[in-house]
């Protein structure tokens, strides 16, 4: 994925701006900033939601403006987390949804989407839970359903934001141990937005610091620690969690 000088706003006022961005394939970028510093919204401008008014992006190395292989990418949103008590779905099913994409809207699902929706379940180790109606699950059991259905269309590419919020210690812990498998097993390409910059700087290949410009990209270890409350603009104290 590159991104070179791209300049976005929503109004006049512009929230994202010249922002440049390599992504190699296998890396693990986790995407930190304060609110509102447009990391969603860089997402957005990825995703194809919403388009750059200055500056290019490739994916797979193809101009976004004519990349159509969306199946190639899984997308968690923010705030994915909100089915109501009496969501007429179950687990198995939300997670199903999420081999449309790759099999095309008007070709019935088969056996073989079945089968990688519970690979997927199993992944995030919900495999236990396929026949409940998710809305019955808690808050972090519904945010591992839907990286289940991101991962059941088998992308190349994954994308999360802030996926671990409301995720207890040792889910979160989990998580990254499943991120982790997903880059080694599957060579899989990450993107994860996250405020917990203790965990992802010892996760990550690359860390990206956003906060309308991009003030750092390149591995953790190169980022000079003490500039960090700086970019925040308070004290900022990461705390290294061991694995
Ligand atoms: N649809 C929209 N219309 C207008 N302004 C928006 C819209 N979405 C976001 N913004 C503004 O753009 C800026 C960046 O928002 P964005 O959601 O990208 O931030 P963020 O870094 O993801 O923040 P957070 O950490 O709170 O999720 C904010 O000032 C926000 O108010
Ligand atoms: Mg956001």
């Amino acid at each position: 994925m590159e991104l070179e000088h791209v300049w976005f706003s929503y109004g006049r006022e512009p929230v994202l701006q010249d922002i440049s961005l390599t992504v190699g394939r296998g890396d693990f970028v986790g995407i930190v900033g304060p609110n509102g510093s447009g990391k969603t919204t860089l997402l957005r401008l990825i995703l194809g939601l919403q388009r750059p008014q200055q500056g290019r992006i490739r994916l797979f190395g193809q101009d976004l403006r004519s990349f159509r292989r969306w199946e190639r990418i899984g997308y968690v949103p923010q705030k994915a987390t909100s089915f109501n008590s009496d969501f007429p779905a179950t687990v198995q099913e939300v997670v199903l949804t999420g081999r449309i994409a790759p099999r095309g809207l008007f070709r019935p699902l088969g056996r073989k989407d079945r089968e990688l929706a519970d690979r997927a379940l199993a992944l995030v180790g919900l495999e236990a839970y396929a026949d409940r109606p998710v809305g019955r699950l808690s808050g972090g059991q519904q945010q591992r359903v839907f990286i289940a259905r991101a991962l059941a269309g088998q992308p190349e590419l994954l994308v999360l934001d802030e996926p671990t919020v409301g995720v207890d210690a040792a889910a979160q812990q989990q998580f990254y141990a499943l991120l982790r498998r997903l880059r080694e097993e599957l060579g899989i390409t990450i993107l994860l937005v996250s405020h917990d910059i203790g965990a992802v700087t010892t996760e990550v290949s690359h860390l990206a610091c956003l906060n309308r410009r991009l003030f750092f990209h390149g591995p953790p270890e190169q980022f000079p620690a003490d500039s960090l409350s700086e970019f925040y603009g308070h004290p900022v104290h990461p705390v290294a969690h061991g694995h």
